[in-house]
Formats: structure tokens, C-alpha cells, sequence
């Protein structure tokens, strides 16, 4: 659709200096951008999910509940990622430990913790051969197909509504790319679809996944095999909205020469695409650039997770395999990592699925395009890329360099990622920024939840 266009291509849009006007909500920012100085404004997010986001895209971690009382943790994870995916809570065995009676009190603690710090969450996962409860372990037949149908419904249930994607169903497949043997395949071939087909009737505004490992080579028996059966479902109309690659290149694996070709398939067939347990023996360099270069150079690949936060928080630490050290330092790899980032072409374009909730002309610039401050500066907003379900913003400010700007959302949307800026949030609708060494020119992602008026600003020095 022409009406988006990447923070990258709007870039080179400013340099030039044309005043071409896209279609639809686009001729907005042609108007708002009329307010707004070029120079600066095309800096480089200093974050890894503020880069990710000029893209479309999200950068995510996976988050340990015990780990939310370490402030350093805490402090990378807040500042660096936009996605966060429980490494742990939301598996069976946390959430329903004796049958039908839930506990989601860890899986609650980091959803509240993602969502006030401008995150969205990954629910991970539903049906699984591992991290099954005791019970579960234990069941066969028809009692297990109704128990899974059961932990689906209710797990969902308790969501509705909040998480970004759900890994419906994890690790089902063989290295040949046959079945894996388990409980849950003993109930019948059909148990995936099954999964699926109750996961989008328990909550349609999710978007249903199927996540693996070793499906990172295109010519792998278990990449085909997987391949095959999302094919499968999307010419019979099973609901499945996105593949998970695991991508651990730990334990011995690496990046194959041919993972964009794996990834660029599966996008082929009309499923989003994500990155979603990275990590890599000792976070070796030119690995990190390939894998993150492979999900940028693909449009449906929507964002990247690696697999915990420093090393020493990593299921496999022995291999140093993330992007911070244990001391909380950035890696040479997360430069890497950052630049691809930063440097990416255009990201996913959601297409909206109800027009009518996309934003309009009218609603928009013309209400808040600059508002004065309490003295001394001005913040000036502009349209950036939008999509089906959020839209960037572009902040000038003049006036000052040392401001602090103020930006009320209106409820329900929120305010999902910043870049360029320091942020706090003292509620998930207020963002207090100030800067960051960036410069004047910084931006934030709102998810709309159905509201698309602008937010307000004000600006004091
Ligand atoms: C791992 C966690 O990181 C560990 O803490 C836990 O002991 C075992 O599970 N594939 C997956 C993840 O889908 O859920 C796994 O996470 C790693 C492999």
C-alpha cells in the first residue's frame, strides 16, 4: 500500500526536499513535516528496540520473573526492548500446575512489568511435549485432547485481548521432518490444527504462531517438514498467523548461508516471520550481523528475540551467548546487531483489517501539530509510519536543549516504544522525555487500540 513509507525511506524523502504527497494518512506527515527542520532528524536509535522500530519491527528478550527484582537486569531490559516474552511463566507446568486450576501469577508479573514499560509480550506457549504439568504427563487419549483444548480456552481467556502473538504450538517436529512422537501426538495427527482452531475462537485479536528449532536451513528434512504443514493449513483455512524461528545458534549450530531463503519462504506463505530464542556461541560478530541483516532484508519479518538479557541470565551461559555481559556491558555484538538495525529497508505493513479504524486526515495533525510549551521551548509532532494497529510519531523540539516534554495519549492507546530519548513513564498513558544526547529530534510507536487521535505535548526548559 503506498500509504505507508520506512522511517528509512522518509529520511532520504527530507533530504531531498521534494514535497511529494503520498496517499492517505501519509499526506499528513507531507503537511506536518512542512513544521519540522531536516537536519538531525535522521540520527540513529541508540536502543535496540527503538532501532527496530524505524522498521516496523520489534527487538525482544525473554524475561525470568525472578529475575524483575535485579535492577541492573531490569534497567537493560526497560531501556533496550520492545517485545518481551516469558522465558518460563506462561508454559503449561506454570500455568495450570494442578488440572483446571490456573495460576498465572508469574505470567501476570511479567505482562505488568512488559506493558508499564512500553513492551509488548509474546505468550510462550500453549502445547508443548516439554514443560508439561505432572498430570498432563501422565494423560493419553481423549482426556488429553480435552485437557488441551481446556488449557488452551482458559489461558487464552485470562490474555484476551493483551499479548502480541501466542506460540500456540512448540517443537512438534522430528530433525526428518516427520512428527514428533509425544502425548500430544499420540491423540491423533490432527492435534495441531485442533490447538489452532481453539486458540483463534478463545481470542481473535492475537496472532496464532507455530515455533521450532533447527528450522533455520531451507534444505533441513525438519524446515520442509514444518513448511509443509503451515502450507498445508493455509490452503485448508487452519488458522495460523506467524512461524517462530527459535534460531539458538548455540549447542553446536550456526547460521546457514541459506537462512534468508528459509525466512523469505515461509513469508511467502502469508505468515509473518519472527526471530524468537536467539542467542549464538560466544555472540559471534559477523553471526548476529547475518541473522539480524537475513529478518531486515525480509519485509514480513516482523522482529527479533533474543534469549534472555546478559549472558549469565542465558539457559546456556557456559556459551556467553547473548548481547550483554554478565556485568551488564554491550557486546561487540550488539553494535552489530544495532547497526543492521538501524540501517534496515521497510518493515512489515500491516494491512488494517478494518479500514475504517485507520486514522484520518481530519482527526489528526491539524489539532496538536505544535504545542507551546510552559516557556522556553516547543515540540512540534509529525506523522511517521503507520500500521493497522499503531503509528509513529516524530517530535521536534525548539526552543532548548535541555527540555522535558511531557506527551499525554488518550486512553486506551498507549505509548509502545520511544527513541532518542530518555524516558519514564509514570503510567503507561504518560511519557516524561528528556534528552539523551541524541539531539532535539526523537519519536515514539502508540499502539492505537482503536483511538487515533494524537496525543497532547507540552514543553518547559
Ligand atoms: C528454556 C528456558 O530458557 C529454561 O529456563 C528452561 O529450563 C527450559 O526451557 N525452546 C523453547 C524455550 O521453546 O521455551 C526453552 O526455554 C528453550 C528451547
Amino acid at each position: 500500500m503506498a500509504e505507508s513509507s520506512s522511517d528509512l525511506r522518509r529520511r532520504r524523502w527530507w533530504r531531498s526536499a521534494t514535497t511529494r504527497v503520498l496517499a492517505g494518512v501519509a499526506s499528513v506527515a507531507a503537511t506536518a513535516t512542512v513544521l519540522v527542520t531536516a537536519p538531525g532528524a535522521d540520527a540513529a536509535a541508540s536502543t535496540l528496540g527503538a532501532a527496530a522500530a524505524q522498521s516496523g519491527r520489534y527487538f525482544g528478550t525473554a524475561i525470568a520473573a525472578g529475575r524483575l527484582s535485579n535492577s541492573a537486569y531490569t534497567t537493560i531490559a526497560a531501556r533496550e526492548f520492545n517485545m518481551v516474552t516469558p522465558e518460563n511463566e506462561m508454559k503449561p507446568d506454570a500455568t495450570e500446575p494442578n488440572q483446571n486450576q490456573f495460576n498465572f501469577s508469574s505470567g501476570d508479573q511479567i505482562y505488568n512489568w512488559a506493558v508499564s514499560h512500553g513492551s509488548r509480550v509474546r505468550g510462550h506457549t500453549l502445547a508443548w511435549h516439554a514443560q508439561q504439568p505432572g498430570w498432563m504427563q501422565n494423560m493419553g487419549g481423549s482426556n488429553l485432547r480435552n485437557a488441551m483444548i481446556n488449557h488452551i480456552q482458559k489461558v487464552m481467556a485470562h490474555y484476551q485481548g493483551k499479548l502480541a502473538y501466542w506460540d500456540v504450538v512448540n517443537e512438534a517436529f522430528n530433525e526428518d521432518g516427520s512428527r514428533r512422537q509425544s502425548n500430544l501426538q499420540s491423540t491423533g495427527n490432527d492435534w495441531i490444527e485442533v490447538a489452532f482452531r481453539t486458540a483463534r475462537a478463545a481470542d481473535p485479536s492475537t496472532k496464532l504462531c507455530y515455533n521450532d528449532y533447527n528450522i533455520d536451513n531451507w534444505s533441513y528434512g525438519k524446515t520442509q517438514g514444518v513448511y509443509r504443514m503451515v502450507q498445508d493449513f493455509k490452503s485448508r483455512g487452519v488458522p495460523i498467523d506467524c512461524v517462530g524461528l527459535q534460531a539458538h545458534f548455540t549447542g553446536g549450530s550456526s547460521v546457514p548461508g541459506n537462512f534468508q531463503q528459509t525466512i523469505s519462504s515461509f513469508a511467502a506463505l502469508g505468515v509473518d516471520v519472527a526471530l524468537t530464542e536467539v542467542d549464538v556461541t560466544n555472540a559471534n560478530t559477523s553471526q548476529y550481523s547475518a541473522l539480524t541483516q537475513a529478518c531486515m532484508n525480509v519485509a514480513r519479518c516482523v522482529g527479533i528475540t533474543v534469549w534472555g538479557v546478559r549472558d549469565s541470565d542465558s539457559w546456556r551461559s557456559s556459551e556467553s551467548p547473548l548481547l550483554f555481559d554478565g556485568n551488564g556491558n554491550k557486546k561487540a555484538a550488539y553494535n552489530s546487531v544495532l547497526n543492521a538495525l538501524n540501517a534496515a529497508g521497510p518493515g512489515p505493513t500491516t494491512t488494517p483489517t478494518t479500514p475504517t479504524t485507520t486514522p484520518t486526515d481530519t482527526t489528526t495533525p491539524t489539532t496538536t501539530p505544535t504545542t507551546p510549551g510552559g516557556g522556553g521551548c516547543t515540540a512540534t509532532l509529525s506523522a511517521g509510519q503507520s500500521w493497522g494497529d499503531r503509528y509513529n510519531l516524530n517530535v521536534s523540539v525548539s526552543g532548548s536543549s535541555s527540555w522535558t516534554v511531557t506527551m499525554n495519549v488518550p486512553s486506551p492507546a498507549r505509548i509502545s516504544t520511544t527513541w532518542n530519548i530518555n524516558a519514564s513513564w509514570p503510567s503507561s498513558q504518560v511519557l516524561i522525555a528528556k534528552p539523551n544526547g541524541s539531539g532535539n529530534n526523537w519519536g515514539v510507536t502508540i499502539m492505537a487500540n482503536g483511538n487515533w487521535n494524537w496525543p497532547s505535548v507540552s514543553c518547559s526548559a
